[in-house]
């Protein structure tokens, strides 16, 4: 059986942990029974399972590796550090030289303090902007994930009454945000959005011309502050952010994910006009200023400047994007395939509960190309013209094998 080792180990976890496997890595979030739940290894764009068996993998640690697994100029420094100390009381001085190169990066920041993840990044960014405006209301987009802080997750037990003051509008929509604007007028501390709209199951959305003109607007005119979450495209867009690439300009950007390819640090990043804001606010972590991250993390905007990854990602995930859709026509499959082409995600037309999705992605699973059902896809510098090409032959297959019942 091809996921024999990773079911007993299912079987074990759910014995001593609550759940087994909790939250997005849960296997309800795949195919039970016919996806990997446990994996060992992972070298440039292929990962190994508990099993043995490999894949070409197109999450990327859930978006976190960018330059592939095992990149030795990320790792070979991270590990010469971790050999002379990780977290020695104070930040080292590499902390300072991440913050000033962000600062100079990322457009229109002036200040950067680092966490380990996106949680973290974005609850700071909240109550950040609920102590400068001296506000409470937040709005967040319908079905926007921002962290699983009581806030904003999916958590919805009446005792965990963090929401009370969180409103929510569908994306894009501007006349419902309008509508808020005016409902909570002078109430609202902030919006918080992803660059484009990524939920989960569904087609993504990226924003119409006139939104960040309206957000921005709306917010100029009642005082709240823009949050960015950039967590999730980070650096798969633009070196400079992913407001840049859109051409937004908000107050507090959250960064995570792939700063570092793959190592636990998160930022958030704010206008000069906020930093005394920030400083006047008690911002720690055990682990928030360990070192090894911070160095990946300077490694990392390395290779993605040299390697300008942004246009290798956009171009190999077009054509996975165009090849996928032209496999699944060979077929008979109308499938659409939304978002960036650096982040795509693949939903077959009139599939509202999923069931062709999940058969494709299994059939994918089984011939060793990891494409999540339910969450989009990344892209990474690792992925080359061949990695493509294997991942298409495939695709083709299990179209056919979905069609014809085989
Ligand atoms: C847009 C966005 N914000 C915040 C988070 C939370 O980040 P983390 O899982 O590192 O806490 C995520 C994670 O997927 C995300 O995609």
């Amino acid at each position: 059986m091809r996921y024999k080792e990773s079911q007993c180990l299912y079987k074990r976890a759910i014995e001593c942990i609550p759940g087994g496997i909790y939250g997005s890595k849960s296997p309800g979030f795949t195919v039970p029974g016919q996806f990997p739940y446990f994996f060992t290894e992972g070298e440039g764009c292929r990962i190994k399972d508990a099993d043995g068996n490999s894949y070409i993998d197109y999450l990327c640690g859930f978006g976190s590796m960018i330059l592939g697994f095992g990149n030795s100029r990320v790792d070979d420094p991270a590990a010469a550090q971790l050999r002379k100390g990780d977290l020695l009381n104070q930040p080292a001085p590499v902390m300072v030289e991440l913050a000033e190169r962000l600062t100079g990066l990322i457009e229109g920041m002036g200040w950067s303090v680092f966490a380990k993840n996106g949680t973290d990044a974005t609850t700071l960014a909240v109550s950040l902007a609920r102590v400068h405006t001296g506000k409470k209301r937040i709005l967040m987009a319908k079905g926007a994930y921002h962290g699983s802080a009581n806030w904003c997750s999916t958590n919805d037990f009446p005792v965990l009454d963090e929401k009370i003051h969180v409103h929510t509008f569908p994306y894009g929509d501007e006349a419902a945000l309008e509508e808020l604007f005016h409902r909570y007028r002078d109430e609202i501390a902030c919006i918080i959005l992803t660059p484009y709209h990524h939920p989960t199951y569904v087609p993504q959305i990226l924003p119409a011309p006139s939104w960040y003109p309206k957000v921005e607007s709306l917010c100029e005119k009642e005082g709240a502050l823009f949050i960015m979450d950039d967590i999730r495209a980070n650096f798969r867009l633009s070196l400079k952010g992913s407001h840049h690439y859109f051409g937004a300009k908000p107050h507090l950007v959250t960064m995570g994910k792939s700063l570092a390819n793959g190592y636990p640090i998160a930022a958030l990043m704010g206008t000069k006009e906020l930093k005394s804001t920030a400083g006047g606010f008690f911002i720690t972590g055990t682990f928030w200023t360990s070192m090894v991250p911070m160095i990946a993390a300077m490694h990392c905007l390395d290779v993605m400047e040299e390697e300008k990854v942004q246009d290798h990602v956009m171009r190999v995930g077009k054509r996975l994007k165009e090849g996928l859709f032209q496999a699944a026509a060979a077929s008979g499959y109308a499938v659409t395939l939304s978002g960036p082409d650096s982040i795509p995600y693949m939903n077959f037309d009139e599939d509202p509960d999923l069931f062709l999705n999940q058969k494709f992605s299994a059939a994918m699973a089984a011939k060793g190309v990891y494409l999540h059902p339910h969450h989009n896809w990344f892209l990474s510098l690792a992925h080359k013209d061949s990695d493509i090409d294997e991942t298409l032959e495939k695709a083709a297959e299990a179209f056919r094998e979905i069609r014809t019942g085989a």
